[in-house]
């Protein structure tokens, strides 16, 4: 969702801001801008639309050390230039992420005279600023005074006409991070953006405020204590980022999988090859009469299969829960509920929400994210990370097969040290796993293939399966639709026929997975009876259980570990389908990576 970039140092800020945005625009985003400070006054550019657009604009003479910049994703008021961040008094000008809940409330109490010149809920952060310095207020004051009076979410950054040689940061709930470096400090949403500059960072906590200049971080409370925090480098490396020879980002990261899974096995495996992982968090699981795992989108289709792994291996009961949903419907909790959340970002504002509810009442929290200084990672008591390097792609691919393949781990350990009997060694099967993903590597064609016969026209795809690939098939329509705006359902096989088989037409594509041993004949039946309505099959079983016209066969894996596998054909279909299509692949219309407003 929106991102927030910015810079004071002794470079022309300009196009150190746009090429953050631009590391930002994985993100999601429907307008972007930009504000340079220098002498003459602080200048404002911004845009509906892309950063090159944006890009174009900025009048590339006008130069200033310091500057904020900023991507918007539409919350109040619609994509367009007048709502696009800065926004600005004839002081102060603002940029904000996240959602000012009680904006209408502030605005009738503090501000009943201002005319706003935007519909945002943003421009009120910058009118009470104003309001309160031209009161007497200074700036940083006037700063903290706004903030203390706002309920919601925000990270933000403030310049002052006055001092152009500072930024004025805040934080509560939305991600903000300040990168350090010798004569430049810089501001950011995401360590990602300011990369070019630094890897040293320093986090910022809830309800906290940074006075930024070139020589100097000062992080304050709300009451303006002084916070002094170790600054930390991030593990990432530009080159990371970067999409290589590939044409997207998303085709770059389904490869990347096999390797994903063989760091997970290296990072989670100690000196005798046994599992290593935190005494704490085995501990954890240990004790808790039932496991509750809270997610959302791909993380929530994982989710779905960690119950199946660890119901199954290590006995231990589990409810995977919507988090959005969990959060205002909490259901009747057990004795000692363990709370998972599984999270690609780390971010996500419904799954926070959940966070914070549960920890009130005291229960245990682990995450397991692909960013361990996110903050449901920095918020839960333990982290579980994922290892699988930047996802950048808004469809989220290795990620969702690296919390898979965490949540076997975890599972696996759990139940070696309760003292269950096993005969099934996560690491080595994993090693399987990795080496079955390669093959599909080497079959795009095929698929590219099934994607054009199948998806380049219809307009709607149902994909059905039994068991654990009723998850991985909710998984691979969720991915068809948000690249290709094909409307795909994931329906367990043998639901179809009490409704939805009635939208089964002539030529209606479904696609049926079958790598259940337990199952997969019975899904073959419910492609039967799907075929004899008119659909267009398209049949992806595993090896063993194959049958003639059968589209994909999968390696053998365990059977545990199948939907590993299975959803990279579905992955690399939706790819295709997507480009056939014309759709901005890595970049889908409306959608944003890191979904940080609830
Ligand atoms: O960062 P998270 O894993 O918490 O994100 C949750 C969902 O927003 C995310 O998985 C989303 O569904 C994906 N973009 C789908 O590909």
């Amino acid at each position: 969702m929106c991102g927030i970039v910015g810079y004071v140092g002794a470079e022309d800020a300009k196009e150190i801001l746009l090429r953050g945005l631009e590391k930002l625009e994985y993100r999601g985003y429907d307008s972007a801008g930009l504000a340079i400070a220098n002498d003459q006054g602080v200048h404002v550019y911004k845009e509906k639309g892309r950063i090159a657009t944006l890009r174009e604009a900025v009048n590339q003479t006008e130069a200033g050390t310091v500057g904020i910049g900023h991507t918007r994703w539409a919350t109040h008021g619609a994509p367009s230039k007048l709502n696009a961040h800065p926004h600005q008094t004839a002081r102060y000008t603002i940029v904000h992420n996240g959602v000012i809940e009680n904006y209408e409330q502030v605005r009738r109490e503090y501000l009943p005279d201002v005319e706003m010149t935007s519909d945002t809920d943003t421009e009120i952060i910058v009118q009470l600023v104003e309001k309160f310095a031209s009161d007497g207020e200074t700036t940083e004051v006037a700063f903290r005074h706004a903030l203390s009076l706002l309920k919601g979410s925000y990270a933000t950054a403030l310049l002052d006409l006055e001092d152009p040689e500072t930024i004025y940061v805040g934080k509560n709930k939305s991600p903000l991070l300040i990168g350090l470096s010798d004569g430049v400090n810089v501001v950011a949403s995401d360590a990602m953006a300011m990369l070019q500059v630094t890897k040293e960072f320093v986090e910022i906590m809830d309800e906290e405020i940074v006075i930024v200049t070139k020589d100097n971080v000062t992080i304050k409370k709300m009451t303006g204590d002084v916070v002094t925090r170790d600054s930390y480098v991030a593990e990432i490396d530009s080159s990371d980022i970067e999409k290589g020879t590939y044409p997207h980002y998303m085709l770059k990261e389904i490869d990347e999988q096999p390797f994903v899974i063989r760091n997970i096995v290296t990072k989670y495996k100690d000196e005798d090859d046994s599992i290593k992982l935190d005494d704490n968090v085995r501990q954890a699981v240990l004790g808790a009469d039932r496991i509750y795992i809270i997610a959302a989108g791909t993380s929530y289709h994982a989710g779905l299969v960690g119950k199946e792994m660890i119901e199954k291996i290590a006995h231990i009961p589990v409810e995977t829960h919507i988090a959005s949903e969990f959060l205002y419907n909490m259901p009747i909790l057990s004795k000692k509920p363990l709370f998972i959340f599984i999270s690609q970002s780390g971010e996500t504002a419904d799954s926070r929400g959940v966070l914070v509810n549960v920890k009130k009442l005291g229960h245990q929290t682990l995450t397991i994210t692909n960013v361990p200084g996110s903050t449901l990672s920095r918020e839960a008591q333990f982290t579980l990370h994922t290892h699988a390097g930047p996802e950048i792609a808004v469809a989220s691919t290795k990620a969702y097969t690296a919390q898979m393949a965490v949540l076997v781990i975890l599972a696996v350990d759990a139940a070696r040290a309760s003292g269950l009997e096993m005969d099934f060694d996560p690491l080595q099967e994993l090693g399987i796993v990795a080496n079955a993903m390669e093959i599909f590597t080497e079959k795009k064609d095929v698929l590219e293939e099934i994607a054009r016969d199948y998806l380049s026209v219809t307009r709607n795809c149902f994909f059905i399966g039994r068991s654990m690939d009723y998850h991985v098939c909710m998984e691979g329509s969720l991915k068809l639709k948000e690249i290709s705006y094909i409307q795909a359902e994931g329906f367990a096989g043998g639901e179809l026929k009490h409704g939805t088989i009635a939208l089964i037409e002539e030529g209606t594509p479904v696609i049926g997975l079958a790598t259940q041993e337990n199952v997969h004949l019975n899904l073959r039946g419910n492609m039967k009876e799907v075929v004899a309505r008119g659909a267009y099959p398209c049949m992806i079983s595993m090896d063993g259980f194959q049958e003639e016209d059968d589209k994909i066969v999968i390696p053998k894996v365990h059977n545990y570990l199948t939907p590993l596998v299975s959803v990279i054909p579905l992955q690399l279909i939706a790819y295709y389908a997507a480009l056939h299509r014309g759709c901005d692949v890595d970049k889908p219309r409306n959608l944003a990576k890191s979904v940080t407003v609830e």
